[in-house]
């Protein structure tokens, strides 16, 4: 049965009792790979401006930076050097202060990535460190004697190979590493060095940028007596031990980390209406802890289940509710589909799934965080082995795990290196750039973009979508389906994750509404009822009919 032709899109506004970072968008930029603005190959501050009117064009309320600060690039930009300036290949602090303007001007947030857990080595801290064991900044960093017969300290591995432990050969002691060499932990049992980075978050928080990412915050305190973490009981014993053959019981989420999230948290309430998000990669029981006993730690402890567990919609429906089950009171969801760490959601789960995983991202319950390009189905590009520059891929050439192929330049148009720089970019292009790119698809009403736009639009006009609640439905083998309403408003989602055709037919209920907006656009505007016939591929936002 068909009625209207056309979608119908509800104007209501969004509750005031919600936060922006709870309704809003938040869209992470790789800066050096965003927009080249003095032709040098590598993303600026300069060049993201020019580029703020397509963010609010697509209806971004909040964009988050990948570090912009002095740094020696060992792993292109999380190894500061210094956490008040911003690197020249970047910019100027001038520049900085022109662009928090402009996003501000649009009425959209910044958010920059703080690191916390680690420096570069040549930061001064570091260099004044290791300078004497008697320095009085030794102690900002983890220092600690080999064993008897001069081997490391415990079995600690580096995420990026080998072991965590470096020698220095001047002071005759170990520092700790959790990455790099050249990224040294820092001793966050001492209260000098949590003075020292509150004091950073202080400085950026009066310049008025609207909050932080925190790196690796699960990380950022080591058990006290550094005792060795177990094995994975079945990993295979290989002369070289990985990463993951352990588990990281004892280097990394120990409870005194959530003090110091606690301490930061203190200083951001102290600003008006700022955003504290922590990266945490953990199972959800553990995940949530860091909300804070009451929601006095972070807002936003980053959800990345959609983006670690297979594309399968029963685990990812039983992913969702337990996630939603697990939340504290008054606790505040969030969900990513892709980062700079991990391969494009396009290439996860392929171009066919690619709507369906925004359509998840963007009506799902909680702020949802977009990673440059996959609005426009970037996928991960290839790149020569002679042209890996990513230090996690150079490391561990045999996992197959660079990070290079999702962090390549963001593909603006069909002019030279897409628009992005006029000089050849640090990271290729792929070759049908010419073709997938912002230019192309924002006149194209059924590309990927306008897809994205239009999903955004409609979440951004319905609170119950954007804030309102979330219930499950039903899952099976091929289909995801819940609920989002509050009291005006019902929305109906189904999405299918496999390729074939499918029923969805709920036991003991139905509905009927109209579809707001289904990845198959023809779809638009129809009515259904009953039991629901949904493509392969399909995904389906119905505005449920409660009459
Ligand atoms: C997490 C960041 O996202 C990643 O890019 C970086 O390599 C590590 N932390 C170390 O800072």
């Amino acid at each position: 049965m068909m009625e209207n032709m056309t979608a119908t899109f509800a104007v209501e506004t969004i509750p005031a009792q919600h936060k922006w970072w709870q309704h809003g968008i938040i869209y992470q930029v790789y800066p050096r790979s965003f927009q080249d603005s003095n032709n040098d190959g590598v993303g600026d501050l300069k060049g993201m401006a020019t580029r703020l009117d397509y963010l609010q064009w697509l209806g971004i309320d909040c964009v988050w930076l990948s570090p912009i600060f002095p740094s020696p690039m060992a792993d292109f930009g999380y190894d500061i050097s210094d956490y008040r300036g911003i690197h020249g290949l970047f910019g100027t602090m001038e520049d900085f202060d022109e662009l928090l303007g402009e996003v501000h001007q649009r009425g959209m947030k910044l958010l920059l990535d703080l690191v916390p857990n680690h420096t570069s080595d040549q930061h001064p801290w570091f260099l004044e460190s290791r300078s004497s064991k008697d320095n009085p900044k030794r102690d900002w960093y983890i220092w600690h004697d080999g064993k008897e017969d001069g081997s490391v300290p415990n079995n600690w591995l580096s995420v990026f190979g080998g072991t965590a432990w470096e020698w220095d050969e001047h002071t005759r002691q170990y520092y700790y590493h959790a990455f790099l060499k050249e990224q040294p932990d820092l001793n966050w049992r001492n209260p000098e060095v949590q003075a020292a980075m509150l004091d950073v978050m202080r400085f950026w928080l009066e310049k008025g940028v609207d909050g932080f990412r925190v790196d690796v915050m699960w990380h950022m305190i080591k058990d006290f007596q550094l005792r060795d973490n177990p094995p994975v009981p079945d990993a295979a014993i290989t002369e070289k031990r990985l990463y993951d053959d352990f588990m990281p019981v004892y280097s990394t989420d120990q409870p005194e980390v959530h003090q110091i999230v606690r301490m930061m948290r203190q200083l951001m309430d102290s600003f008006e209406d700022r955003v504290l998000i922590g990266e945490i990669y953990l199972p959800i029981q553990k995940l949530v802890t860091y909300y804070g006993e009451n929601n006095t730690g972070a807002h936003l402890p980053f959800n990345f289940q959609l983006l670690t567990l297979p594309w399968n919609s029963l685990e990812i429906a039983a992913a969702v509710d337990s996630y939603e089950g697990a939340l504290p009171v008054d606790s505040w969801p969030n969900w990513v589909l892709s980062n700079h760490d991990k391969p494009r959601v396009a290439s996860r789960v392929g171009p066919s799934q690619a709507r369906i995983a925004a359509m998840l991202l963007l009506t799902l319950r909680g702020t949802p965080t977009i990673y440059y390009g996959d609005e426009i189905g970037m996928t991960d590009v290839p790149i020569p082995v002679d042209e890996i520059v990513d230090p996690q891929g150079l490391n561990l050439p045999e996992l197959n795990i660079s990070r290079d192929p999702s962090r390549t330049p963001m593909q603006w148009s069909q002019e030279l290196n897409a628009g992005f720089s006029r000089n050849k970019p640090w990271l290729r292009l792929p070759y049908n750039a010419g073709r997938v790119n912002v230019e192309r698809q924002k006149d194209d009403a059924y590309s990927m973009l306008s897809f994205y736009r239009k999903l955004i639009d409609i979440r951004k006009k319905s609170a119950a979508l954007s804030v309102g609640s979330y219930s499950p439905v039903y899952a099976d083998t091929q289909l995801i389906s819940y609920i989002r309403q509050d009291s005006d408003e019902t929305f109906l989602v189904i999405l299918n994750m496999s390729h074939r055709p499918a029923y969805f037919r709920p036991q003991n209920t139905s509905y009927k509404g109209l579809i707001t907006l289904s990845t198959d656009e023809e779809r638009n505007g129809m009515y259904v009822q009953d039991v629901i016939s949904i493509a392969g591929d399909e995904g389906l936002l119905i505005r449920v009919d409660n009459g």
